[in-house]
């Protein structure tokens, strides 16, 4: 491979919003007396509002209607919105910026690749908005991670090829998106979880240009 970009997920690699969503999930889980775990939780990451809604309540074997569903789902993004409304710059996890500044000088392109409708108020209130070259989210894409079209399309916006992209992502389901899509993937968190990325680190400051040269040998 080259490397022409790099495309970032949001929730949990740029921010950590994926703290947040869980919450906020757990509030519904309490109020429908499902139990909820953080371990739950890991499946959760990276799938999109209505499917992780459809996984807890599979887990308790609740059966409701579609407008229920829809009702649920709003409340858990009112209770969502209460967080992210209230983000600060200070809030973007450390070596972002480094890592994003480090890619731009050498020019390699960078995107956001996120299954998230918030996204647009999220990099509002990080100061982010105009940082990417590509925006791929939950408000144009149609298919959930682990499916590749978040990432493909981030590619297409670029003009790049996929198999000359890294993708950075905390979620499993991200993980095999990416991979589905032919990138390479850097998984950010815990190594017992995210076995299946090609490389993996606890945070984005772990990493800069030089490195990531190195882990996937491109000259
Ligand atoms: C992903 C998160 O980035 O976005 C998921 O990892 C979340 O947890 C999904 O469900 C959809 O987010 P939103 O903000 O549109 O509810
Ligand atoms: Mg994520």
């Amino acid at each position: 491979m080259s490397l022409e970009a790099c495309i970032f997920d949001l929730d949990g690699v740029l921010v950590d919003t994926a703290r947040y969503h869980f919450l906020a999930w757990k509030r519904l889980a309490a109020q429908l007396n499902i139990k909820f775990t953080e371990e739950d939780n890991e499946h959760l990451k990276g799938v999109s509002r209505m499917d992780s809604l459809e996984i807890i309540l599979n887990s308790a074997n609740l059966k409701i209607d579609q407008k229920t569903k829809d009702e649920y789902a709003d409340q858990k993004n009112r209770w969502y919105f209460e967080y992210i409304n209230r983000m600060t710059p200070d809030e973007i996890l450390p070596g972002s910026l480094d890592l994003i500044n480090d890619l731009k000088k050498a020019g390699i392109k960078i995107a956001l690749g996120s299954a998230s409708r918030n996204t647009p108020l999220i990099l509002e209130r990080l100061g982010l908005e105009n940082a990417f070259d590509a925006i791929a989210d939950g408000n144009i894409v149609l298919k959930a991670k682990p499916d590749p079209e978040v990432f493909l399309t981030a590619a297409r916006m670029m003009g790049v090829n996929p198999e000359d992209c890294i993708v950075f992502e905390d979620a499993i389901a991200g993980i095999r998106a990416a991979k589905t899509a032919g990138m390479m993937c850097i998984g950010i968190g815990s190594d017992q979880v995210l076995t299946e990325a090609h490389y993996i680190v606890t945070g984005l400051d772990k990493l800069d240009l030089k490195l990531l040269l190195k882990i996937f040998n491109i000259k």
